[in-house]
């Protein structure tokens, strides 16, 4: 059922901003619908893909292949039934339905969102537990965590869900803070990191950072 509760606390929403559904759980879409760039509801997956790839900053086979793991993810996401995946194929995945669907880990993973996109302070604080500080190559020294570190919070998460946790749970996983990483990171090779205070900007304030919104088309509607 689409769900027409808003997911911000009040006084929470930068002004200009879309509300953004509890029952969209994923904080990067969350950003990309809440910024104008996708709808909260039904998105074609083409249009869903290209702007995934356009975030990833790749080109040519680089951006081919992102494209296709969005497109993978999306076409599952609200449903693993066969008539649910053709209508994911032909009519777009259903944003403001992610919930209780097969990627929802139901508290599997960092927990910072609750069911009724509350940020939860003291998960950031979990996470930015598992990183260190790192030198901000645009200059500074903030905290954040490597592709390691990121590792190590995955199993932990997995390990404090205890017999909640699905055995695919780390498969799923794989798509999401190391993909994030991949996308918003900085630095280069092992010295890649994810930045603490980028990922509190996109859950609280459901924004990315100006290096990568410059990559996206102009939002069509604000
Ligand atoms: C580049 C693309 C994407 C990135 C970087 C990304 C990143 C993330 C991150 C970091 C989380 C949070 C996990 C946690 O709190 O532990 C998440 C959760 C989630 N994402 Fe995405 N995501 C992307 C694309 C997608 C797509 C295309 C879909 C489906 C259409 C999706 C659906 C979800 C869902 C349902 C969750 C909730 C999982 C849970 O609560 O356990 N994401 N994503």
């Amino acid at each position: 059922m689409p769900d027409d509760r808003i997911g911000t606390a009040p006084g929470t929403a930068p002004t200009g901003q879309i509300p953004v559904s509890p029952n969209n759980p994923c904080p990067f879409l969350r950003a990309l619908v809440a910024n104008g760039y996708v709808g909260g509801h039904a998105v074609p997956l083409s249009k869903l893909s290209e702007i995934v790839g356009d975030a990833s900053g790749q080109t040519g086979p680089g951006k081919k292949k992102v494209r296709l793991a969005t497109w993978l993810v999306a076409v599952i996401a609200n449903g693993l039934g066969p008539l649910r995946v053709l209508k994911s194929a032909t009519s777009g995945a259903v944003l403001d339905e992610l919930r209780d669907g097969p990627l929802d880990k139901h508290g599997g993973g960092s927990r910072i969102l609750d069911v009724d996109a509350k940020v939860h302070e003291d998960e950031i604080a979990w996470l930015a537990g598992f990183g260190k500080d790192y030198k901000d190559p645009s200059g500074g020294v903030e905290r954040g965590l490597t592709a390691k570190e990121i590792d190590t919070f995955m199993k932990a998460n997995i390990k404090r869900d205890g017999d909640a946790a699905r055995w695919y749970y780390p498969m799923l996983m794989k798509g999401e803070w190391p993909v994030l990483l991949k996308i918003l990171g900085k630095g280069e090779g092992e010295a890649r990191y994810l930045s603490v205070a980028e990922v509190r900007t996109l859950f609280v304030e459901r924004r990315l950072p100006e290096r990568i919104t410059k990559r996206l088309p102009k939002p069509a509607s604000r």
